[in-house]
């Protein structure tokens, strides 16, 4: 039987090279062969966007973004989050299964309170929500980072508290799929992070994209020396080359006479030749919001399916409907 992946995509504008190669290329690979779920998680971003321009426009960056880098909304569902209500509703019913003391202890909230501030309910309850994201869709995989192990954590206990109580098989105990590797450097040979800005777009133009990779940190020995295939350069180069490809390289550096300027131009062809076709797509894309909303409306006609039918089950378990 073909299991269930889901992810949800919190909004928050056009990704850089790191959440591509690292989160949405591993996600779309899954989707080859599992039920692709991929939804926005606009009511997530909510709880810190405070902008409903900027988180409007954020949505479609989202969507464009995804069905650019080659999610096909035939096979894999696309949708909003905030357009499939049942989310809502089997999140009160999980609330009533998992502790405050549980959610006390969750990180976002727990980092929130460290730093001082006074954080909304809706960060205190954000862990509730993503479990009723996953728990409405049978979902047997996630494909997350590892920042969200945690919430994924919290996720199977309520699954499981559940199932304790209302009957096995009411809901699906999903499996965290963390998606640690690969680790995508950023300029500096530190994990690309927007907070760190030592990254760029996936959708850059070839000109600025040059630019950008030869930003890259690289060692320091002259042109003449041999080189070991090591580094950021050589790092993101297996992420993007074929092992031919990356064959060819290491023999170059080996044979020196070849400088990391040289490997950068290498680079910056393999990576142009992957992010071409996206970059074209997007920016057909984009500017068709209309168009946007009619892939995610039918999107969420058929998550609405499948979220009733989940909901149902869950009002007859608990003794709201039905038995
Ligand atoms: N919390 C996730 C993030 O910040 C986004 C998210 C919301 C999510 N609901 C989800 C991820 C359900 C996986 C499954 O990245």
């Amino acid at each position: 039987m073909k299991k269930t992946s889901l992810t949800g995509v919190k909004p928050t504008g056009v990704p850089h090279l790191g959440n591509y190669l690292g989160a949405i290329r591993p996600a779309l690979r899954l989707a080859e062969h599992h039920h692709g779920r991929y939804f926005i998680a606009d009511y997530h971003a909510v709880t810190t966007e405070r902008d409903p321009a900027a988180l409007r426009a954020a949505i479609y960056d989202v969507a464009a973004t995804w069905l650019a880098c080659g999610l096909d909304p035939a096979s894999t569902l696309l949708y909003r989050q905030s357009d499939v209500p049942e989310v809502f509703e089997l999140a009160w019913v999980l609330s009533c299964v998992v502790a405050t003391g549980q959610l006390e202890r969750g990180h976002a909230y727990k980092d929130a309170l460290g730093r001082g501030e006074a954080p909304n309910a809706g960060i205190f309850f954000y862990p509730v929500l993503m479990a009723a994201d996953i728990l409405l869709f049978d979902t047997h995989v996630v494909p997350v980072g590892q920042d969200q192990k945690q919430h994924l954590e919290l996720t199977r206990d309520m699954a499981v508290r559940l199932n304790h109580h209302y009957g096995e098989g009411t809901v699906v105990v999903p499996e965290a799929l963390i998606t640690e590797a690969p680790l995508v450097p950023g300029f500096d040979g530190q994990k690309m992070s927007k907070s760190r800005g030592n990254g760029f777009s996936i959708f850059l133009g070839e000109k600025e994209l040059r630019k950008q990779v030869m930003k890259f940190v690289t060692g320091s020995e002259t042109l003449e020396e041999p080189k070991a295939a090591q580094g950021t350069v050589w790092d993101l180069y297996q992420l993007v080359a074929g092992p031919e490809e990356q064959e060819a390289l290491k023999a170059k550096l080996a044979a020196g006479n070849y400088g990391w300027g040289h490997a950068k131009q290498d680079l910056f062809v393999a990576l142009d030749r992957e992010l071409k076709p996206l970059r074209e797509r997007y920016a057909a894309l984009r500017p068709d919001e209309a168009g946007l909303d009619r892939v995610l409306a039918s999107g969420a006609e058929r998550a609405r399916v499948i979220a009733r039918a989940t909901m149902g089950r869950v009002r007859a378990a608990i003794g709201i409907a039905g038995r």
